[in-house]
């Protein structure tokens, strides 16, 4: 049995001004059919021996949450409700401890909201190696081969292979060691050296196993995130971990907190198509292209302009002679800047609010 921990409290500020605190890009149907939310979900439930999830997001979106399960017909297990964005470490932490009530040997698997993975079969076939990886008390990962040096990325750097009791038609590694978003020059010598690849996001873990980790490197976190969830409310199908104690907890990610330092991470190599639809640019690398390579949403009209990212909620935008551009817009906002900068939106974002 696995559980699936679906996480889905982020802003996704780098899809600014598409996607915001009221309404982030796991909600928006940004590729394909579904939103990104209610693909994961889709995903999830498809596995082999899969449980109802579990779904962590932001008091706000509770409603959002629930019509966006309703409408795939999926009913998590609960849904935690935070007061406040702590970041992922906190958040996967309040699954450990709803799960560790029945069984603290429950194997999580931890989904970030945010994902378009292109090959289920691959999938559902890393997961199961995973899945006894996480068994014999590893906190595994799935690395995704790197074709850039992306600096949003953790790089995980393989170590020995790992031989398990019963065979797995995936070979998983100890993980050497695994550095989170590292800086530009560090990326492209990570490329240049290889035997590096991507950390998916993804996690798979038991309950116990995690709870331990935080324990042992974060203390801080799992004394405040035990509290909090000792004094839960329930109401409608919600979940609220106590707010006094939820609040005071420090912000910081799984990548941080736990894979950068602990010795019991393990890597499946990842054989499915993934990409993090983290930017403007990611969206345009994996959206549909016309024959001049450009990505148009909305009423559009382009003359000698390539390679660019073209959105409009409401008004005709017109985009002349120009390449490798992203244009955005909407109601109260529009966006024009260079595809290659994608990655800098969140100090403009930092600057409005400055200025606001
Ligand atoms: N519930 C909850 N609460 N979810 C959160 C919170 C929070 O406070 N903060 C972020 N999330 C969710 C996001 O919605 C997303 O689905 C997931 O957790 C990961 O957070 P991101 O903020 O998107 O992380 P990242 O993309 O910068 O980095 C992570 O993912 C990369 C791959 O996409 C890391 O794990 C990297 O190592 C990894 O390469
Ligand atoms: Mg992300």
């Amino acid at each position: 049995h696995i559980h699936p921990v679906i996480l889905s409290g982020g802003s996704g500020t780098r899809l600014w001004p598409l996607s915001r605190t009221s309404y982030p890009k796991q909600f928006l149907r940004l590729v394909g059919e579904q939103t990104m939310l209610q693909a994961t979900l889709t995903r999830a439930n498809k596995l082999p021996g899969t449980q109802a999830p579990i779904v962590i997001c932001n008091n706000e979106h509770r409603f959002l949450i629930r019509e966006q399960c309703e409408a795939i017909e999926i009913t998590p297990e609960t849904i935690y409700l935070e007061p406040a964005a702590r970041n992922t470490a906190p958040a996967i932490a309040l699954a450990a401890f709803h799960l560790s009530q029945s069984d603290e040997n429950a194997v999580m698997l931890v989904l970030p909201a945010d994902h378009v993975i292109d090959d289920q079969t691959a999938f559902a076939e890393a997961v199961q190696t995973a899945i006894l990886v996480a068994q014999e008390g590893y906190l595994a990962t799935f690395g995704i081969v790197p074709h850039a040096p992306e600096t949003g990325y953790g790089y995980i750097k393989a170590g020995k292979a790992i031989s398990l009791t019963s065979p797995t038609s995936l070979t998983p590694y100890h993980v050497q060691s695994f550095i989170e978003k590292p800086n530009q020059e560090t990326a492209e010598d990570y490329l240049k050296e290889g035997g590096y690849t991507w950390n998916s996001g993804m996690f798979i873990f038991t309950a116990k196993r995690y709870l331990d980790e935080l324990q042992q490197h974060r203390p801080d976190i799992y004394t405040t995130i035990e509290q909090a969830w000792q004094n839960k409310t329930e109401d409608l199908g919600f979940i609220r971990p106590g707010k006094e104690a939820f609040v005071t907890c420090p912000s910081d990610s799984i990548d941080y907190a736990i894979m950068q330092v602990t010795d019991r991470a393990a890597v499946v190599p990842a054989q499915f198509g993934w990409s993090d639809v983290g930017s403007w640019d990611s969206l345009w690398k994996i959206s549909p292209k016309d024959a001049d390579g450009n990505v148009s949403n909305g009423d559009i009209h382009l003359t000698g302009t390539k390679n660019s990212y073209v959105r409009s909620e409401n008004r005709l935008v017109s985009v002349i002679g120009l390449e490798d551009v992203v244009v955005i817009e909407t109601a109260d906002a529009v966006l024009v800047m260079h595809k290659s900068k994608a990655q800098q939106i969140k100090e403009a974002i930092s600057h409005c609010q400055a200025n606001a």
